[in-house]
This record gives C-alpha cells, sequence and structure tokens, in this order.
C-alpha cells in the first residue's frame, strides 16, 4: 500500500552495466529514487568483461602526467571528431572518478596506496589503473555493492530480468516506458523519465564482436526508432588483437602489447615487426584504428601468409603473475596455447561502438527526458577510442546523465507509478539480425571501406526493411542502414572509418558529427559542427 509521502521512482534506467550502476548510485545519492531495468543481472553486464584497465592521469609512476596530456590524447586518438568541453570533462575529473572508484573498495593494484599505472595504446604516459586483467569485474564488484546499501533502502528499485518494450514519447517529450517481465511476460508501463545505458549494438554483427551478444543494440534502435538522433554510427572499433571463439571473439587485451607483447607477421619465413618497424615512438601500442589498419595489410600480404601473432614470451614471469594472469588462462582454456611460451595467433574483431545515441555534454537527447550514457551513446571518443577510457567514460557519463536527470526530473513526481498490464506477450530470445542483413553490414563496413559497396548495401537494407515483418528486426536494420549511411556520407577517412575512395582526411568538410534521424518514413543524414573548445585544456 502506497503512503502519502513515499517518492515514486522519478527515473528509470535502462542496463545495469557500468554506466547504469553508476547513474543509479549518483540519483540515490542525491536521494532520487530510480529504477533499474536489465535483462541480466549486472554481474553478467558487459562490463564484468572489461580488461584493461580505466585511464585517469593520477601521475603515480614519476611521468609528470596532467589531464591537459590525457585530454589532448584522447582527442588525438579520436581525430579530433569528440567534444572537446565534454573530452576535457571526462579528462580533467578522470582522478576524482578512479579515487571515487577506490573509496568503495574497487581493489585495484596499488603500491604503498597508490594506484600503479600502466601503458595503453595511443597515451604517451603510463596512464591506465588496472586489476590484472579483470577490471571491470572489479570496478563492477565495487559498484553493485554500493548500489546495493540503496536497494536495502529502497531508493534503487531493480528489475533484473526485464527488458524495454517501449518508450513513451510524444511530442518530443519522454515520460516514460513499458518494460517486459522476462519471467512471467508481463508488461509494466513505468512513468518517469529514462536514462539508456545498454551497451553496444552487436546484434548486427553476430559472431564478429567481442562484446557480449545480450547486448544487442535493440535499445538503441528503439530510442531511434522513436525519433532519437544517432551520431556517428559509422565509427565501428576494430580491435586488432582478438581470435575466434563460439559464437563471439575473444579479446587479448592491449594490455598484453602495454607490458611488452610484440605483433609480428612471418615474411618469407622470417619474424617481421612491423609495427615497430613503422611506427618507432609507439610501435605496438599505436591507436587501434592505425593498429588494425596495418594489420589488415600485412594479412593481405602475399609474403606474409595472411596471419599476425602476438608474441608475448618475453614477459617477466611477474607480469603474468601479477598483471595479465586471466589473459593467460583464457589463452590455454580457448585456443590451447599457453601466450608465455608460443606466440598466439591474432586478428582485428569489432569491439567497440565510438557512435551511438547522439547526447550532448550533458548527456541529453534531442528528446526531453531522455538521456543515453556508456556505449549506447555517442560521445568522448570520436572516431577513435583509447583503450581505457570506455569504462572512465561509463562511469563519468552515469554520473552527468544522472545529474541532468535530477536537475530536470519533477521532484514531486506525482505520475502513476507502475501498471501492469492484463496478458502476456511472446518474447524473441536475442538472436543477431536476419542472415542476410548482417552479410550486407559485415561486408561493407569492415576496416575498408569503398562507396560503391556501401551504396549498394544501403539499397538492399532498405528492400529488406521494408519487407520485413517483425518490429525487432526492423529497428536493427535501421540501426544497421544508419550506419552504412553514415559511412557512405563521409566522403574521408578518419580514425576507424577508412575509405578507399577517399583516402585522406577532410576537416574542412567532415571534422563534423553525423547526424542520422529517422523521420517515421527515412533516414536523413546530415553533419553537425562540433562545439568550440571553452577554456582550460585548450
Ligand atoms: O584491450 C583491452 O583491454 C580493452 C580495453 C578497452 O577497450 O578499454
Amino acid at each position: 500500500m502506497r503512503n502519502k509521502n513515499d517518492k515514486f521512482p522519478a527515473v528509470n534506467i535502462i542496463g545495469a552495466g557500468l554506466a547504469g550502476l553508476s547513474a543509479a548510485l549518483s540519483l540515490a545519492r542525491k536521494g532520487i529514487p530510480c529504477r533499474l531495468i536489465s535483462p541480466m543481472p549486472s554481474e553478467r553486464a558487459q562490463s564484468v568483461m572489461a580488461e584493461g584497465g580505466i585511464n585517469a592521469s593520477l601521475d603515480t609512476m614519476g611521468e609528470n602526467d596532467s589531464p591537459a596530456e590525457h585530454y589532448s590524447d584522447t582527442m588525438k586518438g579520436g581525430v579530433y571528431l569528440a567534444d572537446p568541453n565534454s573530452v576535457w570533462n571526462l579528462c580533467s575529473k578522470a582522478p576524482g572518478t578512479v579515487n571515487m572508484l577506490l573509496s568503495l573498495g574497487a581493489a585495484l593494484r596499488t603500491e604503498n596506496g597508490r594506484p600503479v599505472l600502466r601503458n595503453f595504446g595511443g597515451q604517451k604516459k603510463k596512464r591506465t589503473a588496472y586489476a590484472k586483467s579483470s577490471t571491470g569485474k572489479i570496478l563492477m564488484t565495487a559498484l553493485i555493492d554500493a548500489v546495493r546499501r540503496y536497494e536495502s533502502e529502497g531508493t534503487v528499485k531493480r528489475y533484473s530480468h526485464h527488458r524495454l518494450h517501449s518508450l513513451d514519447i510524444a511530442d518530443g517529450k519522454c515520460r516514460g516506458l513499458e518494460a517486459v517481465d522476462l519471467y512471467s511476460r508481463t508488461v509494466i508501463s513505468m512513468s518517469g523519465s529514462v536514462i539508456l545505458a545498454s551497451g553496444g549494438m552487436n546484434s548486427l554483427f553476430p559472431g564478429m564482436t567481442t562484446g557480449s551478444t545480450v547486448n544487442t543494440g535493440d535499445v538503441t534502435a528503439l530510442a531511434f526508432a522513436c525519433g532519437a538522433e544517432l551520431a556517428n554510427p559509422e565509427f565501428i572499433q576494430y580491435h586488432p588483437t582478438t581470435f575466434p571463439i563460439t559464437g563471439k571473439r575473444c579479446l587479448v587485451s592491449e594490455a598484453a602489447r602495454g607490458e611488452g607483447g610484440r605483433l609480428f607477421a612471418l615474411r618469407n619465413g622470417k619474424p617481421w615487426y612491423f609495427m615497430e618497424e613503422k611506427y618507432p615512438e609507439l610501435g605496438n601500442l599505436m591507436p587501434r584504428d592505425v593498429v588494425s589498419r596495418e594489420m589488415y595489410l600485412v594479412m593481405k600480404d602475399k609474403d606474409c601468409g595472411g596471419k599476425v601473432y602476438l608474441d608475448m614470451t618475453g614477459l617477466d614471469k611477474t607480469v603474468w603473475e601479477n598483471k595479465l594472469t586471466d589473459l593467460r588462462e583464457e589463452c590455454i582454456r580457448y585456443l590451447g596455447t599457453d601466450p608465455a611460451k608460443k606466440p598466439v595467433e591474432v586478428s582485428p574483431g569489432i569491439h567497440y561502438y565510438m557512435g551511438g545515441i547522439n547526447v550532448d555534454e550533458y548527456h541529453r537527447t534531442n528528446i526531453s527526458g531522455l538521456y543515453a550514457a556508456g556505449e549506447c551513446a555517442c560521445q568522448y571518443h570520436g572516431a577513435n577510442r583509447l583503450g581505457g577510457n570506455s569504462m572512465l567514460g561509463a562511469v563519468f557519463g552515469g554520473q552527468i546523465a544522472a545529474e541532468s536527470a535530477a536537475s530536470e526530473t519533477d521532484a514531486d513526481n506525482t505520475g502513476v507509478e507502475e501498471t501492469v498490464k492484463a496478458g502476456t506477450i511472446e518474447i524473441m530470445q536475442p538472436t543477431g539480425i536476419p542472415g542476410e542483413a548482417a552479410q550486407l553490414l559485415r561486408d561493407s563496413l569492415g576496416i575498408f571501406r569503398s562507396g560503391e559497396k556501401l551504396e549498394a548495401a544501403a539499397e538492399k537494407m532498405q528492400e529488406l526493411i521494408d519487407s520485413e515483418q517483425d518490429a525487432l528486426q526492423r529497428n536493427r536494420m535501421l540501426l544497421g542502414k544508419a550506419a552504412l549511411l553514415g559511412a557512405l556520407n563521409r566522403k574521408e577517412s578518419r580514425g576507424a572509418h577508412t575509405r578507399t575512395d577517399y583516402p585522406g582526411t577532410d576537416d574542412k568538410n567532415y571534422r563534423k558529427t553525423t547526424v542520422a534521424v529517422f523521420d517515421g518514413k527515412e533516414i536523413k543524414v546530415s553533419f553537425r559542427d562540433i562545439p568550440e573548445k571553452r577554456g582550460e585544456g585548450k
């Protein structure tokens, strides 16, 4: 029975990984009740799988690091496509963000009470705090525990095993949602504003992603179909060092190269350390877009036998014991190879979507009352994300989205709390996009792209959309088509988007955000100016 003074949950969070938990914690600390809605419990979120680390210029390694250098590396790594003000906020607050996680008990590696930092790609200083190669697990454990306290008080209400069914959007405002209980198959209406924190779009690329297939991208697809703008959907990160396992790809953390792992190919039978030869300064730790492109080219070189290896045999025993323990176990379990004894064959796999739901510096979408954070949102990473910035972006972005939702939420929130609708609905299992559509995306959104292929794929995708009866699959294909159109219209090469027909970077016309919007009939793509940098860190 509702007490007259009880507050209704004012904010609904979709997704219980790092971004969702961070948003819930921020809201709860302000005393704002929220719902945490997710198909899987937090313990099974993709964030748990994150390996390498979280970036912050904590400067504990005597290298004179600073937020300005973190900012500069992030902007450069993203080829200047990210919003500079958001990136500055992220980097200048990063030490505070990591210290907050430590204060929650996150067991990051420390020495004398200070986090130990390691090298990661595209960064000139040691800046990545870590817990062996299971950093995500450690951060999630701390956040899950911190949020649990507010669950017990009733400020955070958990809806695990619930999936977003629809968004209540009218007149440019989001007023709530419907979620389906995956056990009872009943639909529940919930009022309040909505923070989307639902991860990447892995259903578009079945079998090709390091990310969990549970992160389908269906929430992003639904929001897009309802009028939420997408930004930069063509920017898809291929992580250089992955290998195939059943149904997905297994990541060999960049930390392996940060600790001294070396990429090579056998050219005419002799080891060729191509990254070290071509990029003497950062070598194996060049940003991921650069490494993946080089690997692709080496794998096509007939003198190199189509294979690239990662040699970790020179790593010290203490590195395996203290820093890469889980990585070694995974190679042994899935490949039957002990990487301490033998090089591992690796190839690029889809790891992250820099593009996603378009948000401003405050994580607001173009629909009032609707916010997005974490991998489902396009923020911080521009044309290519630096390793170690995703967990940072998820935790920080969740906080900012929560602040925005809190400041824009009616404190009394007198709306209907929840209504369970009569009857049950059929529930589709999270499969991938239909086979023909998947093939189009796989063939045209690879590491190298061409206008001809993209155009044909976009046309064919429209035919598939027109003949598809299932709303979920239609939405997914719309999302796929938006990525194709973004890639087709961006007539340049930048970061993770390389056009064989436009190999140069064209700042004048394309140092802009790609914006895709669906008006109910068709997808419109335009290019929007990136905000000017204010003040510090310029
Ligand atoms: O390679 C890795 O450990 C990945 C880290 C990241 O994407 O941030």
